[in-house]
This record gives C-alpha cells, structure tokens and sequence, in this order.
C-alpha cells in the first residue's frame, strides 16, 4: 500500500546573526513531529532553510564591511552557523532551502510575474511606516505607540513607488479560511487575527522596495526588488519545484500539512500566504500552527537585548537529548513558556535522571543479577495475575493511543505527559512486587520474579519507541540496553504487548541520564556563557580617532620629554598608582604619579626609559604631587582593557625632546 504522504516546514530563518535557544525550540518541535509520522509510517518531507534577502541583511553586512551573499554564507554553512546547529541538534530535515539558491530565485521572478499578469499585483506609490528590523509596512492605525507593533521600535516614514498586492480582494475568503475551518491553530490564534487584522480592513500590500537591492530583482522592473515575505512565503512551494526544475515533488507533497510557526508570524502565514496561493490559483496548506516564544525573565529573548541563550552550551553541558526533552515536555507548544537553567536541570533530574533511567537501570540490573542478563521460557505470562499486573499491562497497552491523540493535535507536551504517566507507573509496580525480596526464595519465586521483570522491560521498551521522536540517540542506546531487536522498535510493536521474545539478553548499560549536580552545573553555565559572551567581543579595539583638528602651534605647546626611571613604588592605600621617581636630565628628579599599577610591577620598570608630557599643570593624587604624565598605549582585547607604557631606546638621553 502506498504511504499517506506528511509535508512539513518550520519557518525558514534570517541568517542576521547566530540563532539562539527560542529559534532551536520551533525546529525541535517541527523534527519531533516529522519523526513521529515516519515512525507511524509516513511519507515525510521535512523542509527547513534560511530567508537570506531583505534590508536588514543588507544592512548587517554593511556593518561587517563584506557583501550580503558572503555575510549570509557565514551564518548559513559557517562554524556554529544555522546548518551546523540542526547537525548538533539532531535535526532529521529531509530538504534544506536558502532563498539565494538559483532555483527559487527564479521561481520567485516567475511567480512575481504570474500575479502581475493576472491583475493581482498594480504598480502604486507607497505612503507609511516602515519597521526596518521586521521588514514590515504598517499603517498608522496599526501601530502601537507610534511604534512596530511586533517589536516595539521606532517606524519611519516611507514613500516610494512599488507594487501592491490585492490583498483586500481576498478579505472574505480569509476571514472564511480563518472563522470556518481548522486553517489557523491553535483556535485563539484565530481571534487574534480576525479582531486585529481582517476587522478593521485588510488593506493591499506592498510587494517591492527600491531604497536597497539585496533582494530578487523584478525582473520586468529593474530596480525593483521583492518584498522579502513574498519572497520568503514561496519557499514552502519551490523547495518542493513549484515553477522550477531543480525539483519534482511539488505534486507529490503539496500542499503542506503543517507550517510550525513562531506567533509573531501568523500574520504572513495565516493571511498573506493563502491569499498569494489564491492568487496564483494552488491549494492552500492544510495547517498552521503558531507557537508560542520560550521567554528569558518574562521577555523576549534577543540579541540586541544580550539575553539569548546558546543551545550549543547547553547541548555540550546536558547532551542534545535532554535539551530537546526539556523543550518538548515543559512547554505547552501553543503558549509563551519561561525558560530557566535551573528549570532545564530540574527537568532532566526529576523525568530523565530519576523516572526514565531509574526504571531502565534497575530493571536491567535485576534481570542481569537474578538471571544472568537472560530471563527463562515462558515469563510473558502468569497465570493469576495481580491488579497491579493488569493495572500495568493495561496502561501500557493504551498508551500509544493516547499519545497518537495528542502527537495529533500538535500537543508533544501532553504526548510527552502520557508516557512519563506510564514511566512513573512502572517504577510504582517496582516497589509493589518488590522483586528483591522475591529474589531471596529463588525457588519458590523464580518464575514470577521473570514474570514481574519481563512486564518491566516491556513497558520501557514501549515508553522507548514513542520517546524516539524527541531523544532518538538516547531511545538507540536503550533498546540495546533491553535487548529490544529492530521489530521491537516499531509503532507497530508500540501497541503489541509481549512483542520482546522472553530469551533476550539484557545488558545493563552506562547510565543513560546522570543527575545533574545543580549548584555546581548552575556555576558552570553562568561561567561558560560569560566566557561565549567574551570570545564573541572584538579581538583588538581601540579607541576612534578623533575628527576635531588641533592647530599646530596648540600640538607644539605640549612638551614630551624622554625620561629615565630611578625608582619606582607602589602608592601606599592606592591599589592603581605607582610612584616614579625620574631622571628628566634637568639634574633635579621629577616625580610623576601614573594610574598603572594593574599592568606593572614597579621593579621591573626601574632603569626604563619612556616618554613623559613635562608641563602640565602639578596634580595632587593620594596626598602627592604629581609633575607631568607618562604616555602609553591603550587598547581593548576582548573587552578587556590593556596598557603599554611607551618605551624608548635606553641609548636616548634623558630630557632628549619627542617632536
Ligand atoms: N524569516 C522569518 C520567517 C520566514 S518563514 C517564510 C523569521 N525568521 S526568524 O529567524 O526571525 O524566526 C524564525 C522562527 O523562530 C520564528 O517562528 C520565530 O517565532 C522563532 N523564534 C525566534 N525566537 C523565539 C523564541 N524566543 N521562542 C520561540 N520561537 C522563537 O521570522
């Protein structure tokens, strides 16, 4: 029978900057969904990429001094950069897109031109506010204090002449897409977008800038670029080949099953994108779901706001599963969620550490020591079962049911929620056969004792095969640790009780989730994210020049004179000042008193000769005098402050005038 095909996409993202834990949770999300429909048996097509053009881009490289197409590279195929993030993430996408790549360039210029003919795009003058960081156009009415009502910031007037899109053309149907179907989930989102976009009036949209060119270029309209969400919106349909030849499978896979968004692009999603697909005359995506933000402090989390979190610490720290577990399971998917260190430790101790990997290492540690790693014939049955036997059995033997129903309503939380039900179950049904103490009459026992451990390894071996979405590599190294085969790993099998032969051998494994020491791993990722936040300043700073120019006779009143150290000390009470006592060959010492203690010790400067500004005015620091100043070089070396007194030829004689 031929597989019912499942065509799913995350957002494609901007390669503006490195991506941080929020943009992981989206993409996490969308890999354990695609991986639960291939292991229900699927046809999956799993598409992600990044969204390249636009004037922030532009802008970012402008600022890096190198072109857009070298800037994007670096953030798209570059160290720790968007793909080298899903590689450490686990993430199973079968197709990845940049809106640079040729194909969709052109299949954008086709589609642009599609829309044109067919009346749907006009050529106007643009009039109103321009959000440059979202790259969105606002209305007055729209705005929230004068501001993006996305991100806060300051608009700015706009006006050029660019094309439209008749986006009001299409206000009835959206509304009806919205209000009458299951388009939009989840079902709030939907009033969301009803009250503030389709109620006051959809107006048209503007579909080409000409204030920048990193874009696709109109081609019928040089000068012209395309708006970067018309551009971006139509990935989901060329990565697939719509009106290209680089692939074939649009036929095959559109329209998409589920568009996993953030909730501050339901907008573009939810009514931009269908009304362009009526347009150009495909089939609408079947739904989109808009998710909601994992939160720092109760705010978003950005880069401008220095508050992001890097998955790569703590994929490094806590291993990529557990990372992926804790977002999955914390977080209802629809809702905003807070995210803590000290909530990810706690997850992974209380669920991972002591439910799941208790449950797989004591059971594999009694069948190991009450049976030699092998348990006997015939212990899947017993003959006069008790209530918490059926109690087990029956839990287990529903769960994936239950865990179908939720996977279904795009609810991993509560899927999630369903197995450690069963996990915490099993640990129960642990203490209440309390199989050591049937251990101690072997004879007698022996056969139920294989009956109780045989029920325990099939109910990890079934939590096992519906935890493989979210913890694939954790989920392979259990069933070797059981002993489960191939078979035993299918969704089939998740609902086939007593699928595990009764030979199989059981290896008791390492430990497939330590306890977190939290006090300790709280420490550590504070200092590895201070370190991360160092490593990314400048190597070397200095100071800008300045601009305001001094005339000549000024610069020469300034008398720099070589000077020779004689003796140097520590200010007493001063943690900053050195005292030099200095050879200025006027044959009376000068003292000078210089902030420097921090970069010298004052006997490794004795017998140096360096430069020195002699007649400024005295200046009494600590109760001392200090008569002129000595000349270093500042610099910043990754954020930190560096010094280097100026040192001359020591054949230079003291008092020779610098000039
Ligand atoms: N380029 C557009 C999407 C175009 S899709 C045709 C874009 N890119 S983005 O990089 O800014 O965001 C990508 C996704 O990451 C969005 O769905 C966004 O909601 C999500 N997230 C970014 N920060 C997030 C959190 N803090 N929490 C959860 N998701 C967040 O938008």
């Amino acid at each position: 029978m031929e597989k019912k095909k499942f065509y799913i996409t995350t957002p494609i993202y901007y390669p503006s900057d490195k991506l941080h834990i929020g943009h992981t949770y989206c993409t996490v999300a969308t890999d354990a969904m695609a991986r639960y429909k291939r292991l229900a048996g699927y046809d999956v097509m799993f598409l992600t990429g990044t969204d390249e053009h636009g004037q922030k881009i532009e802008q970012k490289a402008n600022e890096a001094g190198v072109s857009p197409q070298a800037f994007v590279d670096r953030i798209v195929e570059g160290p720790q950069g968007v793909k080298d993030l899903w590689k450490l993430m686990n993430i199973s996408n079968d197709r990845f897109i940049r809106t640079t790549d040729d194909y969709h360039v052109a299949a954008v210029q086709r589609i642009f031109k599609k829309m044109y003919d067919n009346g749907d795009i006009y050529k106007g003058a643009y009039k109103g506010k321009y959000c440059t960081p979202c790259e969105s156009f606002w209305t007055e009415s729209q705005l929230v204090d004068g501001c993006c009502p996305d991100c806060g910031r300051p608009v700015v007037d706009a006006e050029e002449e660019a094309y439209f899109f008749r986006l009001s053309k299409y206000a009835d149907r959206i509304r009806d897409l919205l209000e009458n179907t299951d388009f939009l989930q989840p079902r709030s989102r939907v009033n969301e977008m009803v009250k503030n976009f389709i109620d006051p009036g959809l107006e048209d949209l503007c579909v080409s800038r000409t204030s920048f060119t990193w874009g696709i270029p109109v081609d019928f309209d040089p000068g012209h670029v395309v708006y970067v969400w018309v551009d971006a919106l139509f990935n989901y349909a060329t990565a697939m080949g719509y009106l290209n030849d680089k692939y074939d499978d649009y036929d095959h896979y559109w329209p998409a099953d589920y568009h996993f968004v953030g909730k501050e692009i339901v907008r573009f999603h939810s009514i931009i994108w269908p009304a362009m697909l009526m347009s150009v005359g495909e089939p609408l995506p079947k739904h989109v779901f808009g998710h909601g933000w994992l939160l720092l402090d109760g705010g978003k989390m950005s880069k401008s706001k220095g508050n992001v979190v890097d998955p790569y610490i703590l994929a490094e720290k806590f291993g990529v599963d557990a990372l992926r577990f804790f977002l999955m399971r914390t977080f209802p998917f629809g809702s905003d969620g807070n995210f803590s260190n000290e909530l990810l430790i706690q997850t992974i101790n209380t669920d991972l550490a002591n439910d799941l990997g208790n449950l797989v290492s004591r059971t594999t540690a009694m069948v190991g020591k009450y049976f030699g790693g092998t348990l006997p014939e015939s212990c899947r049955t017993w003959a006069a079962p008790e209530s918490f036997d059926t109690d087990l059995i029956s839990m287990v033997s529903a769960l994936r049911d239950t865990y179908e129903a939720q996977m279904e309503v795009c609810a991993p939380h509560n899927a999630l929620a369903e197995v450690f039900k069963v996990i915490q179950r099993a640990n129960k049904y642990i203490d209440e056969t309390a199989p050591w103490a049937l251990a101690k009459d072997m004879e007698a026992n022996s056969a139920r004792l294989a009956h109780v451990l045989y029920n325990l390894l099939e109910a990890t071996r079934i939590c096992g095969i519906l935890l493989i979405p979210f913890m694939p590599e954790s989920m392979e190294k259990l069933f070797r640790q059981i002993g489960a085969s191939p078979e035993a790993q299918t969704w089939d099998s998740a609902k086939a009780w007593g699928t595990l032969p009764e030979t199989t051998a059981v290896i008791k494994g390492e430990n497939l989730f330590p306890r977190i020491d939290m006090d300790k791993a709280l420490e550590e990722l504070e200092a590895a994210a201070e370190a991360a936040k160092k490593a990314a300043l400048p190597a070397i700073e200095v100071e800008p020049q300045l601009t305001e120019k001094v005339d000549f006779d000024t610069f020469c009143k300034s008398d720099f004179r070589a000077v020779k150290v004689k003796a140097c000390e520590n200010v007493k009470k001063s943690e900053k000042l050195l005292r030099f006592t200095l050879d200025d060959g006027t044959g009376t010492d000068r003292q000078i008193l210089s902030g420097i203690a921090k970069w010298y010790k004052p006997e490794d400067l004795v017998g140096k000769t360096l430069v020195a500004i002699v007649n400024l005015p005295p200046r009494k620091m600590m109760g001392l005098e200090s008569n002129g100043m000595l000349i270093s070089a500042v610099h910043t070396e990754k954020g930190e402050e560096k010094l280097n007194l100026i040192m001359v030829d020591d054949s230079i004689p003291a008092g020779a005038k610098l000039c």
